[in-house]
């Protein structure tokens, strides 16, 4: 297909992707009877029964170790309004999941302390009626009141983990997690003894799947000896390629997937933050050093590179940004935030575009030429990743 054709084709099925947005999310909201409805069933529905070529639906699938997932997840944990500033409704956000399982999404993820724990029950709810049609990841780590909510440090001891999985399983609505991470490596506790609980967590059936989010090199291999790990998942993205250093030929090896986290660099790569770009109080984009409005102008050269190639592609630049995630490797899965459907049905596009013939390697190039200023967390939360557990 021609790039002229491509871009018209995109347009098209972008437009009346928005164009369907309250209609489709409107259907959407109906299918906790069980019943997923189709992509084309809901676009057809919403355009008044007259067309099923513009669904914007996500068929790809991709393999997390032995766990299939869609080639896109969901990211959650904006969700309750609490890191990104206020969302515009509780019964949005699930018309929204709602609304990504209608449209072929199958992999939703969140963690106890997002909200804290009321993010897991915004899925539960969500998610209710089409349960088993999906792959919920969800992640312990740290203590959490199981009653208020209210957040202290690291906790991985065995016994925790446990009482952890119990109130997801509630607030989830559910009898199993498909996929349980740690999140965040506990350095009082030997990952030997973390996956050995994770170990009887799966054979008492309450976990399917597992994984470590932001660990050390090493501690891969130690976790993995003992039970088979299904997928890291840290940040990866255009402005943070840290993980192509060690953790994904480690993957590769020990044929583990990837997740994705951040794959758009919080919106960044959207065009959707600049140096103009004022966030409120106790947002956590605030506090990224890679946008201070010392570091943001320099990193707006990814943002113009994303903005040429869309021209050429066809593509807006949370696309193409997903798209080169994709196109790494056929075991990496992105899981972008969305609060808003329109978000969601755009970042869905990204499916439709590919790299061809050198098209990766110029991109990677020019990529590569360019110095990205700031770090990518915080220093208090940066101290947590990469954390290597002490030897039992
Ligand atoms: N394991 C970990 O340590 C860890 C850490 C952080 C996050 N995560 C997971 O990763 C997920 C994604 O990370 P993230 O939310 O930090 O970053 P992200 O997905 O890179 O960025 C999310 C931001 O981009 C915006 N956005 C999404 N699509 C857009 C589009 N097409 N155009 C313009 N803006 C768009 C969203 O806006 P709207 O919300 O307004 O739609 C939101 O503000 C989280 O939900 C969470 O599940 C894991």
């Amino acid at each position: 297909m021609s790039n002229s054709n491509n871009s018209r084709r995109r347009f098209l099925l972008g437009s009346a992707g928005l164009a369907a947005t309250p209609l489709v999310a409107g259907l959407a909201g109906c299918t906790s009877s069980g019943q997923t409805t189709s992509a084309a069933s809901a676009s057809t529905a919403a355009a008044g029964g007259n067309t099923t070529s513009t669904a914007v639906t996500l068929a790809a699938r991709r393999r997390l170790g032995s766990l299939e997932v869609s080639s896109l997840g969901l990211g959650c944990q904006t969700m309750a309004g609490t890191l990104y500033g206020p969302v515009s409704s509780r019964e949005d956000m699930i018309t929204i999941i709602r609304t990504a399982v209608d449209q072929g999404v199958t992999f939703f993820d969140a963690a106890e302390v997002y909200g804290p724990l009321e993010v897991e029950r915004i899925l539960g709810e969500a998610l209710q009626g089409v349960r088993d049609q999906v792959v919920i990841g969800t992640k312990f780590g740290f203590e959490v009141n199981q009653q208020t909510g209210e957040r202290g440090g690291l906790n991985s001891r065995p016994d925790h983990i446990k009482q952890a999985v119990d109130g997801m399983l509630q607030r989830l609505r559910t009898d199993h997690i498909d996929l349980l991470y740690q999140h965040r490596v506990d350095p009082a506790v030997p990952i030997e003894d973390v996956a050995g609980a994770v170990k009887e967590l799966i054979t008492a059936g309450k976990v399917r799947h597992w994984g470590l989010s932001e660990p050390g090199v090493q501690t891969i291999r130690r976790a993995h000896a003992v039970q088979p790990l299904t997928a890291i998942q840290n940040e990866y993205n255009l402005l943070w390629r840290g993980p192509e250093q060690q953790v994904l030929p480690l993957c590769e090896e020990l044929g583990i997937g990837f997740v994705c986290w951040a794959p758009l660099s919080y919106g960044f790569t959207t065009g959707a933050i600049n140096p103009y770009t004022r966030f409120a109080e106790g947002d956590f984009r605030a506090m990224v050093p890679r946008h201070s409005r010392e570091n943001m102008p320099a990193n707006m050269a990814v943002v113009q590179l994303l903005n040429d190639w869309g021209v050429r592609k066809g593509a807006t630049p949370a696309q193409l940004s997903l798209a080169w995630l994709h196109a790494q490797k056929p075991w990496i899965v992105p899981i972008p935030t969305a609060t808003r459907t329109s978000h969601l049905l755009e970042n869905l596009g990204a499916e439709e575009v590919t790299f061809e013939g050198n098209e990766l390697q110029e991109f990677t190039t020019a990529l590569n030429a360019i110095k990205i200023r700031g770090e990518r967390l915080p220093a208090a939360v940066l101290a947590g990743t990469g954390v290597e557990a002490p030897m039992p």
